[in-house]
């Protein structure tokens, strides 16, 4: 099968909801990343997402839904008849609605119990559903004109780096798929943040991006977080994800000690005729001594220079993806060292591109 990329307009827009009509699986524009989407009431569609990101069965999917004019998210979310709000006390029920209103459309993901019409491919058999409303234009288009809920896990081979530009995904899916909608670069470049309810208590199953500071104002309470964990309620939170093909080393710590570290190691692999990519996360490029700034030899990329966690994020997959399609044979990656804003889903990104290496350096 040809892969198409589709500029947006309303021909193309149509053209997508047709084959999404016709239970085939499309990758789809969100502001946090592509997604491949199929519709939710349709085993068909679903088995053809698994299919085509090699995705394990056991790894649920998350389900887009549409605003519908002139309602709240929470009422638009009653309306796709995905969820079973009777399993929530009137408590908990509340503030689901309060962040429901509060964070969508956004890059906000929460666990709900799910109701009998939910399939259970979409959920691989658990008794909850991942549900958002996603805020990027058209998605939304789409949603509305479908009047259907979609599954969209991130459109990438499993295990493999996400999406943020139709041209990403075209490297991870042509043949597989017969169209990418493009709605240029994601704006906010890391998954959503999925929250989850455990005996009644919110829980943080990943970090996103949607601040977990916004959500804890509105709640008025600290979030327990449960990620990045070695027996996951959910495969998405295994640790080993979004790995590039090249080793990857992570080095974590003060600033001087692992300026050193890095020189150390890049001393060590240069003396060895080795290419490296070298992605740090903020400063200046002339943070490495001009010796090494051997264009033939280092690539260097920052994630922020300033230090911002939302053009960290941005870049981060961006630049990853870029490095690693390079002709280079380590990358040598500092670890996002605040925990602020968007930190702690950057530091969990970065941890889980490490997982598969075989090194990780961490400076006390
Ligand atoms: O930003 C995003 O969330 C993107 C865009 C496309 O919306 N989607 C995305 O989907 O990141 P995916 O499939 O790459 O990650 C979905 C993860 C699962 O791996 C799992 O960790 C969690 O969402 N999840 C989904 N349903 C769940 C459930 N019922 N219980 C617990 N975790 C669930
Ligand atoms: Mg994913």
């Amino acid at each position: 099968m040809k892969t198409e990329i589709l500029k947006s307009s309303q021909q193309n827009i149509l053209k997508v909801v047709g084959a999404l009509q016709n239970d085939d699986v499309v990758a789809l524009p969100t502001e946090t990343v592509y997604g491949l989407a199929g519709r939710t009431f349709s085993d068909a569609a679903l088995e053809k997402i698994f299919l085509a990101k090699e995705r394990p069965l056991f790894d649920p999917l998350i389900c887009h839904f549409p605003k519908q004019m002139n309602e709240s998210p929470w009422r638009s979310l009653l309306k796709t008849g995905l969820i079973d709000t009777s399993k929530l006390s009137d408590s908990i029920q509340q503030k689901v609605e309060t962040l429901a209103n509060q964070f969508w459309p956004g890059p906000l993901t929460l666990v709900l119990p799910k109701s009998t019409r939910v399939p259970d491919l979409a959920t691989s058999g658990l008794p909850s559903v991942g549900v958002r409303c996603p805020a990027h234009p058209l998605f939304q288009e789409v949603l509305l004109k479908l009047q259907e809920p979609l599954s969209a896990p991130s459109a990438n081979r499993f295990g493999k780096i996400s999406p943020t530009s139709a041209n990403d995904v075209f490297d991870e899916l042509d043949t597989r798929i017969p169209f990418i909608l493009d709605g240029g670069l994601s704006s906010i470049g890391v998954e959503s943040t999925i929250i989850g309810l455990e005996e009644d208590q919110f829980v943080v199953y990943r970090p996103g991006g949607l601040a977990l500071e916004e959500i804890e104002a509105v709640l008025g309470n600290q979030l327990k977080t449960r990620f990045h964990s070695d027996h996951p309620v959910a495969p998405g939170m295994l640790k080993n994800h979004y790995a590039p093909t090249k080793p990857f080393y992570l080095f974590d710590g003060t600033l001087e000690a692992l300026d050193a570290k890095i020189l150390a190691e890049m001393q060590e692999k240069l003396a060895q005729g080795k290419k490296i990519a070298l992605l740090l996360a903020r400063g200046e490029v002339d943070r490495v001594p001009l010796a090494f700034k051997n264009e033939a030899q280092v690539v260097i990329r920052v994630l922020s220079p300033q230090g911002s966690s939302q053009e960290a994020a941005k870049n981060l997959f961006r630049y990853l993806r870029e490095i690693d399609q390079m002709n280079i044979d380590f990358i040598l990656a500092e670890q996002w060292p605040y925990t602020e804003v968007l930190g702690f889903a950057l530091r969990d990104r970065m941890n889980r591109a490490a997982e598969k290496l075989q090194k990780t350096d961490k400076t006390p």
